[in-house]
């Protein structure tokens, strides 16, 4: 059970979870002060030894006196830390100095409203609760009562402070376009440690805002203490660890103050981004369950969250830009042939728009290509079983378009430079109001006219000239959110997808909103082995998205792409039109054994049993989340002749005393899966394997 509560004697706020606790106290002089956060401990007297020291006014004492773990850390006197908020006042006084003034206690959240000891400027800092997972999201909401207007430029989500240990090692996910989410790992020296993000509207090609830091870098998968932060933010972020000269940890994460200040108008708010910090006593697997039942029970788009992602058929990677009625309709038969449940046209089917030249921002059917308009792919769709979808990617435009010729003032532009273009796009400035309503609108439309099941929203280049507004680049997240939560709300049934260039948003910013994320350009599946572990360590495989998930890539064979294909929400990437017999028969046999076992692979969690980026394979458990059914893939990649002794792999996470059912019929006892474990054959290179063991 998780709870929330006060002790008004010692002055202490607790927050409980299954296994975690997290507390902090009201200092002598009114600060808000951090005193714990680790494994659980029973009640709030565990921490009297502590408390005197923490709460003692830092007016007393010598050079060390600033030294105090604030709870949102601000410019106090001989503070020096990364700091969480810099307002700058009328009067031209730069600092705020927050106190205690009441808090607000409900069943899963907890507001502790803190107060300017001079100025009109109070900060609530909300702490809530999932249920009793080990997680809790912590955002702060800054409030301008006073008169005058007051901005902003540090607007941190909070400040959290980890117990000591001695030392900590960094792992954060970082990476490129088509290489995104590898895992990188250091130990952290008496430094500033930064994860930051320049490009403006997404961030997750290069850097992931996530970090889990472990003591001494002892922790393994499944041992040893990890803690975690996964900021909820796709744009310009700022996530600062921090070792200071006494030793101390902490980490200060939210939006990043590069290039951007927010005015706050009187009686103005700002609410920053959501903060998620979270607990684990046995490992790093541990995180990837916590974090998977934090996307299936709580914030994934709802009811979608626990159903199975359909079979997708994209005509992106076979036909890139060139759709027309004929091959669509084509394509349209076969996938249907090979079990696909949604077919999706990609880019490429408005006018002009035959390569990535122009078209974009005219989201109307190219009348030449599709001279019916799309009236015969819905039908052909329907009358076949399968749902349809379409690419968008509302946020940019063309030069060479009617939308642009229209509106040249609509993109983020410096008035007095040239407009530099990327992939011969430009960005629509959707930080402005109108612009988000102009994109509802079409979307709406779009949606409710084509009969749309799926939407696949891209977004290819990134931010160059900001433009003259300070605070741009937050706007124009806050109405991207705007527009996805509206096409939520008012399209439940319709599947999104969350695609920037690939994985560029694969953040916890966007899962609030999109069933799928597209975790990769790069879908070559040698790459794909490591691409995917980087992205299940984080985020719920099933959403594993891309439009050719079982990929067109013959550099290694059809079943090991298959194999990968059943990880994530599986896609298929290979022209149907010039495949052979012998193919689509493996295809359509694919899909048929893959319905059978989608269920439990798509609502489980995943533990690398060995990772492709160390070993010449890959072994992963797809270990159901009531633990009663696991499949188990392996991959083989760079093997050598001795490399095919594989050991035995031990099993996790099963009921020990249960009884499991291996395909051979036999039955074994969870105790003997997680101890004695199971025998793996890989004959060679991109050799693959399936197995999948029942209850009973
Ligand atoms: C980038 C996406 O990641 C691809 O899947 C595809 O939709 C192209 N853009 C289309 O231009």
């Amino acid at each position: 059970m998780n709870s929330i509560t006060y002790d008004s004697v010692r002055k202490l706020f607790l927050l409980q979870t299954a296994r975690m606790s997290y507390a902090f106290t009201i200092s002598s002089n009114g600060k808000l002060v951090h005193v714990y956060w680790g494994a659980k401990v029973p009640d709030s007297g565990c921490f009297d030894g502590m408390l005197a020291g923490l709460q003692a006014d830092t007016a007393v004492g010598g050079v060390n006196a600033g030294s105090r773990p604030y709870e949102y850390r601000t410019q106090d006197p001989f503070v020096y830390g990364d700091i969480a908020l810099l307002p700058i006042f009328a009067d031209g006084v730069r600092n705020a100095r927050l106190v205690y003034d009441h808090h607000d206690i409900s069943e899963h959240a907890l507001v502790v409203s803190l107060r300017d000891e001079h100025y009109a400027l109070a900060v609530d800092l909300h702490y809530d609760l999932f249920g009793d997972l080990d997680l809790i999201s912590r955002h702060a909401v800054i409030r301008n009562n006073g008169d005058t207007a007051v901005t902003l430029d540090v607007i941190r989500s909070a400040t959290v402070n980890l117990p000591p240990r001695q030392d900590y090692r960094i792992t954060h996910f970082a990476g490129n376009w088509g290489a995104e989410l590898g895992r990188n790992q250091c130990m952290l020296t008496q430094a500033q440690f930064l994860l930051e993000n320049h490009r403006g509207t997404c961030a997750a090609h290069q850097q992931q805002p996530f970090i889990a830091l472990d003591p001494r870098g002892e922790s393994t998968q499944n041992c040893g203490e990890v803690f975690f932060a996964a900021l909820c933010w796709s744009g310009n972020f700022k996530l600062c660890v921090e070792k200071s000269y006494y030793g101390d940890v902490s980490i200060s994460a939210g939006v990043n103050d590069f290039d951007c200040q927010v005015d706050l108008p009187a009686a103005g708010t700002f609410t920053t981004p959501a903060l998620a910090i979270g607990f684990s006593d046995t490992g790093f697997d541990r995180i990837s369950e916590i974090l998977y039942d934090w996307q299936f029970d709580w914030i994934s788009p709802r009811p979608k969250a626990h159903d199975v992602r359909p079979i997708i058929y994209n005509s992106w990677y076979p036909y890139e830009f060139d759709v027309r009625e004929d091959n669509i309709l084509g394509l349209i038969d076969k996938a249907a042939h090979i079990g696909a449940e949604l077919f999706v046209i990609d880019d490429g089917w408005m006018p002009k728009r035959v390569n990535e030249k122009a078209g974009l921002g005219d989201w109307v059917v190219d009348p030449q290509r599709f001279p019916r308009g799309f009236t015969p792919i819905t039908e052909a769709c329907h009358q076949r079983g399968l749902l349809f979808g379409l690419w968008v990617e509302p946020e940019m435009v063309n030069p060479d378009s009617d939308l642009y010729r229209a509106h040249p003032d609509w993109v983020i532009a410096d008035p007095t430079r040239p407009r530099s273009e990327q992939r011969r796009q430009l960005v629509l400035d959707l930080s402005r109001d109108d612009i988000r309503d102009w994109a509802i609108d079409w979307l709406d439309k779009l949606i409710d006219d084509y009969q749309l099941d799926y939407l696949k929203w891209d977004m290819n280049r990134y931010l160059s000239e900001n433009g003259p507004k300070r605070d741009l680049s937050i706007r124009f997240i806050q109405n991207l959110y705007a527009i996805w939560a509206h096409l939520n709300e008012r399209h439940p049934k319709v599947l999104f997808e969350n695609c920037a260039s690939g994985g560029g948003r694969a953040d916890f910013g966007m899962v609030p909103y999109a069933d799928r994320i597209n975790r990769s350009d790069n879908a070559r599946p040698s790459d794909v082995m490591i691409l995917h572990e980087g992205f299940s360590t984080l985020f719920v495989p099933k959403t594993a998205g891309g439009a050719g998930n079982i990929s067109s890539d013959a550099s290694t064979p059809l079943p090991f792409r298959i194999h990968l294909g059943m990880t994530g929400s599986m896609s298929v990437g290979i022209n149907l039109l010039k495949a052979t017999d012998e193919t689509i028969e493996q295809l359509r046999q694919a899909t048929a054994a893959f319905k059978l076992v989608r269920a439990d692979l798509q609502n489980a969690y995943v533990y690398h049993l060995a990772s492709a980026t160390e070993k010449p394979y890959a072994v992963w458990q797809y270990l159901r989340r009531d633990r009663k059914t696991f499949g188990l893939f392996a991959f083989a990649h760079g093997m050598r002749h001795w490399d095919r002794n594989l050991p035995r792999f031990r099993m996790r996470g099963l009921i020990a005393d249960a009884l499991y059912c291996a395909p051979d019929g036999s039955r074994h006892s969870g105790a003997e899966l997680m101890n004695v474990g199971i025998a793996i054959t890989l004959k060679g290179d991109y050799d693959s394997s399936f197995t999948f063991y029942k209850e009973g």
